[in-house]
């Protein structure tokens, strides 16, 4: 085997979508066969107009909701196939983070990332209020740690800016142990600043625990920095697949006209 057919041989394919097409009740198609394949590792960042069908995407690759036609593989697995408790445990092998981050206000930091770990084990939730003060505690406290945030573990998500809250989303990501993270415009919410350091930190994170990750974004410069790979949805379909190595703000920008 050449060291080429090696480096695919290791490198499986974390999520294939093949002729995936969705269209909501009544309304006209909003995606209209789409194709690709997100190898292990590979950071890919999802762009498109408002309206394109990013987070109709998304949730269409997790079977949040069915696709029309069309195959999605996870982690190996055809979703298609999966009964609803092996389709949770798939779901649970990847760390989603929103734009709105869904802490729980009234808990601590500390305590929002625990709840990552509700996701990992069908008995999670009784274990979790069992022995959230021992060994999976400083395992929150380590995640809270990787985001740069230790030193507020105790203080309440409501009292946290929005910057300080994504972390937190991060970090209960992260703690689900995934494989894969997926994210729908996860610093949308932030100002520039906030933005680029939390976009930085996570795209670092992701990089060097090697996880698999596709997220969405407006921001080209994010586009381009912080994935390997550019999809762009327009009009249903795929407009552009490429390396962000070998792409412009100005060529992606072209594609909103
Ligand atoms: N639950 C729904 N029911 C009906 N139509 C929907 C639903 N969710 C989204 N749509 C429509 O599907 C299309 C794609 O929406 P989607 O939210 O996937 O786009 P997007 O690319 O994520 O946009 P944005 O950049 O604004 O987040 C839009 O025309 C939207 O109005
Ligand atoms: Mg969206």
């Amino acid at each position: 085997m050449t060291a080429l057919a090696e480096a695919h041989a290791v490198r499986a394919d974390d999520l294939v979508v093949r002729g995936l097409c969705k269209a909501y009740e009544g309304g006209a198609p909003v995606l209209s066969g789409i194709e690709f394949a997100i190898p292990s590792g590979q950071s890919v960042a999802l762009i498109g107009a408002n309206g394109a069908g990013k987070s109709t995407l998304l949730r269409c690759c997790m079977h949040l909701i069915q696709p029309d036609q069309g195959q999605v593989h996870l982690l190996g697995h055809d979703l298609a196939d999966l009964k609803p408790g092996a389709l949770r445990h798939m779901r649970s092998r990847v760390g989603f983070v929103f734009q709105k981050h869904n802490l729980v206000p009234r808990l601590s930091a500390v305590s929002n990332v625990l709840h990552g770990a509700i996701a990992r084990s069908p008995f999670a939730r009784s274990w979790l209020q069992g022995l959230a003060s021992g060994a999976l505690r400083e395992e929150a406290m380590r995640c809270l740690a990787r985001v740069g945030l230790a030193h507020l573990a105790a203080r309440r998500v409501d009292k946290l800016s929005g910057g300080q809250s994504q972390r937190v989303a991060i970090a209960r990501a992260l703690m689900q142990g995934p494989r894969m993270m997926v994210a729908d415009e996860p610093v949308a919410s932030l100002d520039p600043s906030s933005g680029e350091e939390v976009m930085s930190l996570f795209a670092n994170l992701v990089r060097k625990e090697g996880l698999t990750m596709l997220f969405t974004s407006h921001d080209l410069s994010h586009a381009i920095n912080y994935a390997d790979r550019v999809i762009a949805l327009r009009n249903g379909v795929v407009a552009l697949d490429a390396p962000s190595a070998e792409l412009s703000v100005a060529t992606l920008r072209a594609l909103y006209d």
